[in-house]
């Protein structure tokens, strides 16, 4: 098994319902470990950059307004296959089709507003981390 890095995001919906302390809760007790963390406001610009994969869904300007509708949570996750496990612990992205004891099952709102983002890919997660952080900002 190989130790792994991925990008999280805590998304709008639950930081304005104050939930970024139970969901790092939930982070931790699966064993992953939060190597850097920082609340911010993403611009327009920074939020379609990040999201561009999906610049040609239906659903890409709505997903733009969303994130930028109040802050986010941005942090580096660490631990063994951090980048399936963390997709496993966020549950499914429509948190009807979620599974219990998951982080979108227990607090999103909806397919849009479903409270964290996850890298897919090993590939992805190191271009998302340096989308937000440099080396230095990370201290594991
Ligand atoms: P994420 O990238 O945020 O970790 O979520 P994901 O992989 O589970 O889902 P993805 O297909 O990459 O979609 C990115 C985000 O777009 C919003 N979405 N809205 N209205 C809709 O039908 C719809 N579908 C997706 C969600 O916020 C989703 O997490
Ligand atoms: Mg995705």
């Amino acid at each position: 098994m190989a130790l792994e890095r991925t990008l999280s995001i805590i998304k709008p919906d639950a930081t304005r319902r104050n939930l970024t302390g139970k969901i790092n809760a939930k982070i931790e007790e699966n064993g992953l470990r939060i190597i850097a963390q920082r609340r911010i406001q993403l611009t327009e610009c920074q939020a379609k950059a990040f999201y561009a994969v999906h610049a040609e869904r239906p659903f890409y300007g709505e997903l733009v307004e969303f994130m930028i509708s109040g802050p986010v949570v941005v942090q580096v996750l660490e631990g063994e296959n951090a980048v399936a496990k963390y997709r496993e612990v966020m549950g499914a992205t429509n948190p009807a089709n979620a599974d219990e004891g998951t982080i979108r099952k227990e607090f999103a709102e909806s397919i849009e507003a479903n409270s964290v983002h996850g890298s897919d890919s090993a590939e992805n997660a190191a271009n998302e981390v340096k989308f937000f952080f440099s080396d230095c900002d990370i201290v594991g």
